[in-house]
């Protein structure tokens, strides 16, 4: 089974991104032939600093063997370093409506506040297609935000499919039981994500532990004393209930049973702490990671040979279906 997921560069990852992304890279590199990407090209489709990119690909890489990604195992390189994936995008995007492409809700918040919105983010999805097609990915695993994505891109194979003979493996998303949206803890209506939102209530993987005992602290719950699991009347609660469900490995209703009657003072103060006891040996691999500058920069250059090694059989593929002439 082929495994397929991307992350954009970033050294600012949160406890969402650990959810929804890393902690499942890790589970699925165990079931089959994994592939993991740090999604640089991605990463300019916003405002952005050249030199902050440059850091934040090489703290992305970090991160995501810091997380438990084994570089002998699964291949883990950077979009920019495999040119197929630029190429796919073009030539999907021919197979990719307009009227797709506008009704992504990512794209439509993410346009929204900005004064400058750049064709790359309109088009974002469809480069994100080639990201998972080009490796006949079988699975996809991602949080639930990326869920209209991952549907575009089985449409987009759907279509070339039907149009141009069988060319993809049509993939298949695969979302976290609990914790597929992880809220921010201020504002438990919205995403918890480091690009909108009160940054109080967004925990980065990275953050000092203090830091992140007090964010639970102060966490937005109700005025209720019921740790019960109940999203749309309980937000906050329901959400730190999540957040223990993902860092304890216990369901739900077994934190539930274990908060009766305890009231909320505690059961914040046992949910950071359980997040500082999860992260401290991941910051601290990641610490000695990222001081490794050219260890990480060899590790990204295997990771780039094999991941041209194994796009390219699918792009001469699609040319040579396309209609296109080969030298
Ligand atoms: P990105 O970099 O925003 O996020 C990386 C992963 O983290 C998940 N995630 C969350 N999960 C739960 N709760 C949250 N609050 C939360 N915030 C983020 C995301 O769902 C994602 O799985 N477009 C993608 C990157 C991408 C990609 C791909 C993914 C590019 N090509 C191909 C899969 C396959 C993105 O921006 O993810």
């Amino acid at each position: 089974m082929r495994i397929f997921s991307g992350i954009r560069a970033s050294g600012d990852k949160t406890l969402g991104n650990y959810s929804g992304g890393y902690r499942q890279y890790a589970a699925t590199q165990e079931q089959g032939d994994a592939v993991f990407c740090i999604v640089d090209l991605h990463s300019i489709t916003t405002a952005y600093e050249p030199e902050g990119l440059h850091e934040a690909t090489l703290a992305g890489a970090a991160m995501l063997f810091a997380t438990g990604i084994d570089p002998e195992r699964s291949i883990v390189f950077c979009q920019s370093h495999v040119q197929a994936h630029a190429e796919a995008a073009w030539l999907l995007s021919s197979v990719t409506s307009f009227g797709e492409l506008r009704r992504m809700t990512q794209f439509k918040d993410k346009s929204a506040d900005q004064e400058f919105v750049s064709a790359g983010l309109f088009t974002y999805p469809v480069l994100m297609a080639g990201d998972i097609l080009l490796y006949q990915t079988d699975i996809v695993p991602v949080g639930d935000d990326q869920r209209q994505h991952v549907e575009l891109t089985r449409d987009i194979a759907e279509r070339f499919n039907g149009r141009y003979g069988d060319t993809f493996t049509v993939p298949k998303g695969v979302y976290p039981d609990e914790g597929a949206r992880i809220k921010n803890l201020q504002e438990p209506e919205r995403l918890m994500s480091t690009s909108a939102g009160n940054p109080q209530g967004v925990i980065r993987i990275v953050d000092e532990p203090d830091v992140i005992r007090k964010k639970f602290k102060t966490a937005v719950t109700d005025s209720e004393r019921e740790v019960r699991h109940d999203p749309d009347a309980k937000p906050g609660i329901s959400n730190l209930i999540e957040i223990m469900s993902v860092v304890a490995g216990e369901s739900p209703a077994a934190i539930e049973a274990r908060y009766d009657n305890s009231g909320y003072g505690q059961f914040k103060e046992d949910v950071g702490e359980a997040v500082v006891t999860l992260f401290a040996p991941i910051q601290e691999r990641y610490r000695e990671l990222r001081a490794d500058e050219e260890g990480l920069r060899r590790l990204l250059g295997t990771g780039a040979e094999k991941a041209r090694a194994a796009s390219a059989p699918t792009l001469e593929i699609m040319v040579e279906r396309m209609g296109f002439v080969r030298p």
